[in-house]
């Protein structure tokens, strides 16, 4: 008999017998076994080999009791199949050959093919599929479309996507153009990846949190509803993963999501007093409190179970991805106290 993982349970917000935990970045740099692996291959080379890429989603589930894995990827992984290409500058993080800051370079742009362009995760999630133990379920994920779009506009990593707004406000037209690009991409990505065996999908829109209410309601939100109105049929769970959004969580929630990921900014029960109780919610340590002595991150961790108040539907994660500096142990301990927790 197979055991229905107690993470895609509360996804439908349905009992689990206690609260499921996973970390975003769960595989990376803070673990020696990941450090090992890319002193020997770049980070493309490991997202391009599925065997690779295999290996390094199973590592954290090897060493704790998570109850989900996130398949090793990248979110700026389509860019090249739509005509964008990149590569990831040493200790710098992303970097656009060819930034898109005009009309015309947003002309020339296609969707990506799945099967044709992203076959290397597809076949990663597959062989991912084949040896987790039973239990632990599989996230597949994709950047959202104002995150993917900052990054083809800026270049790279961008403090305040001045750029970005400017191609929105001066070229709306062209701005809906290449969201609505990026949004047919990602829908068929991550139909593709759950066909392939994910057992639930991640949208990860990082940085939207640097717009106001009224520019995400006018600029982004119906693009991002259109990849989530797109998967609506599977019935696969998704979550839908913001930053800096505490302000206007009902708006993010409006565009989709059976899952709203939030950060620390908020206090969890407030945040999900503004989702809605209907949906489920994941979060939200601050990242940073992994570098607490274990007293003081354990109280942060016991307040986070503690806001969900034993309401269905929670899903114990940070508000964002884990440092390389987190301690392993800490990481271990987490997990440990999440499972025990009782209200
Ligand atoms: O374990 C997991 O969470 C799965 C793997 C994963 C990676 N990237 C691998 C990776 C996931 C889910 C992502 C998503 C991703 N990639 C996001 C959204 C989540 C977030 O953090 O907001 C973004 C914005 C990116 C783009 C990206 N990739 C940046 C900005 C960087 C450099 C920043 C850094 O930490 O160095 C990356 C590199 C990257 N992608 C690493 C990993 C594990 C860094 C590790 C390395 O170089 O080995």
């Amino acid at each position: 008999m197979t055991v229905e993982s107690r993470f895609l349970k509360a996804c439908r917000r349905e009992p689990v017998d206690c609260t499921p935990v996973w970390f975003m970045r769960q595989a990376g740099r803070y673990m020696e076994e990941y450090r090992r692996l890319r002193e020997r291959y770049t980070l493309l080379e490991m997202c391009r080999n599925p065997e690779l890429a295999a290996e390094v989603t199973l590592q954290p589930i090897r060493r704790f009791e998570l109850d989900a894995a996130i398949i090793f990827a990248d979110i700026l992984l389509p860019l090249p199949g739509m005509g964008v290409p990149f590569e990831f500058a040493a200790g710098e993080g992303p970097r656009i050959l060819q930034p898109i800051r005009s009309v015309e370079t947003i002309d020339r742009l296609r969707t990506a093919d799945p099967r044709a362009d992203l076959g290397f995760v597809l076949e990663a999630i597959r062989l991912v599929r084949e040896q987790l133990p039973d239990g632990v379920a599989l996230i597949g994920f994709a950047g959202a479309p104002f995150t993917l779009a900052g990054y083809m506009i800026e270049g790279g990593h961008s403090r305040h996507f001045a750029l970005t707004r400017r191609l929105m406000y001066e070229e709306p037209a062209a701005w809906h153009r290449l969201l609505g690009l990026i949004a047919e991409t990602t829908a068929a990505y991550l139909r593709a990846q759950i066909e392939a065996g994910a057992q639930a999908v991640q949208l990860f829109d990082s940085w939207v949190g640097t717009l106001s209410p009224d520019d995400y309601r006018e600029y982004v939100l119906p693009h991002s509803r259109r990849i989530f109105s797109a998967l609506d049929d599977l019935k696969v769970p998704t979550i839908h993963f913001s930053t800096g959004t505490a302000g206007y969580l009902d708006l993010v929630a409006e565009a989709g999501g059976m899952v709203q990921s939030v950060d620390w900014r908020i206090p969890l029960g407030r945040a999900w007093d503004l989702v809605g109780n209907g949906r489920a919610i994941q979060g939200n340590l601050d990242p940073l409190a992994m570098m607490a002595p274990l007293p003081v991150l354990r109280r942060k961790v016991e307040d986070v179970l503690g806001q969900a108040a034993g309401r269905p539907g929670h899903i114990f994660n940070l508000g964002h991805g884990f440092l390389p500096q987190t301690p392993v142990d800490s990481v271990a301990a987490v997990v440990e106290w999440v499972h025990a927790f009782r209200i």
